[in-house]
């Protein structure tokens, strides 16, 4: 059977490539989900790639995992930071999770030193840039 993932992009990440490009880079968020889904597809993934402003349509996507995903990559963006909803969607599910964030976030704001959805994924990746992205397919990849 295929495996199927799910890659979720949080508030503000379709504004990559005019967002602060010095943090996030030049690329928009069409050049990184076309890299995703080619990256899936050559691991024999299948690959669907959601993203939302919105916490509570992140948290019902994450809840419609348990019907369609194996594993979920999650850039929940500043949410990262303070929603235990997102957190409690994660751990609800029972779907390995990783986390990602496309900057160093240990190396920025105090603020987002702290993640309160990384005890509940399976392991967080930071400061690739969109490699971090690869590398976490890659990692469902192999589970
Ligand atoms: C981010 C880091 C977060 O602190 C920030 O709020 C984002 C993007 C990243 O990918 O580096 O929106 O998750």
């Amino acid at each position: 059977m295929v495996k199927k993932i799910l890659v979720i992009h949080g508030p503000n990440l379709n504004l990559l490539g005019e967002r602060e490009p010095n943090v996030y880079g030049e690329s928009g968020i069409e050049v990184l989900n076309n890299n995703i889904i080619d990256r899936a597809s050559s691991l024999g993934l299948e690959c669907e790639i959601f993203q939302s402003n919105h916490e509570g349509a992140i948290i019902d996507r994450l809840h419609s995992a348990r019907g369609d995903s194996d594993g979920v990559v999650i850039n929940a963006g500043a949410y990262t930071h303070y929603s235990y909803a997102i957190r409690d969607a994660i751990s609800a599910i029972k779907i390995p999770c990783i986390e990602v964030h496309i900057s160093n976030v240990d190396a920025r704001e105090a603020f987002r030193a702290n993640s309160v959805i990384a005890p509940v994924c399976r392991g967080s990746i930071s400061g690739l840039g969109f490699a971090s992205y690869y590398l976490a397919v890659q990692a469902l990849a192999e589970m």
